[in-house]
């Protein structure tokens, strides 16, 4: 059912660019997208860290913990992952315009949906940074054991096993954690980001 026909969005009295006065600082989207092991959740949570400590105020959505609570009801299909990204693009968007800082860490593996993510947000408030590091060696750290699970056939779908992953044609940065520090990729972001929110 069509309902947005009846539907009267009010324009708020204290709204994006009075909040960016308060807090002091300009919003930005800073979606991390690579494979599971890849390294975005602690290049993520490292970034976050340093942000912190530089005063800025920010937000982390992480594949993980969003499906254990907004995203419950999703599983791994290919429509399911769309919806995930569509939901996390919603909420960033909503979070951006409350002036803070979002950094996303989930695998969003089709371009379509990071593209979506980029035109909600506008792009000048979009920093597309993939986390790049080949399926051989995140299969081989393992961390959460699910390649193994993935290759036995115990999970289905599994991205860079039975699942695509589309390498990002158009990031504004690409951070290798094979061949970085994570004190290194951190640093190339932090950087990349630094004149976009002062
Ligand atoms: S996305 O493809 O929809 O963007 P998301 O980042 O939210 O994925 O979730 C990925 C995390 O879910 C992985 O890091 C892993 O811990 C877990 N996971 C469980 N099953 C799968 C699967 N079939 N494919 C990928 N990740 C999975």
């Amino acid at each position: 059912m069509d309902t947005s026909k009846n539907l009267f969005p009010h324009k708020h009295f204290v709204d994006a660019s009075l909040r960016r006065k308060l807090i002091k600082q300009k919003p930005i989207l800073i979606w991390l997208s690579g494979l599971s092991g890849s390294g975005k959740s602690t290049i993520a949570n490292e970034l976050e860290k340093k942000l912190y400590e530089n005063k800025y105020l920010s937000y982390l959505l992480d594949g993980d913990n969003i499906r254990i609570g907004l995203n419950k009801d999703l599983g791994f299909s290919d429509n399911d992952r769309k919806e995930n990204i569509r939901r996390i693009s919603e909420v960033s968007r909503l979070m951006i315009d409350a002036g803070l800082i979002v950094i996303t860490a989930f695998i969003s593996p089709f371009e379509e949906e990071r593209k979506l993510a980029k035109n909600l947000v506008k792009k000048e408030n979009f920093f597309l940074v993939h986390v790049e590091c080949s399926v051989e060696k995140c299969e081989e750290r393992d961390v959460k054991g699910l390649y193994k699970k993935a290759r036995s056939g115990e999970i289905k779908n599994f991205t860079g096993i039975d699942s695509p992953y589309e390498i990002p044609k158009d990031p504004n940065l690409i951070v290798n954690t094979e061949n970085e520090s994570i004190e290194e990729s951190v640093e190339k972001i932090f950087k990349g980001i630094l004149k976009k929110i002062r």
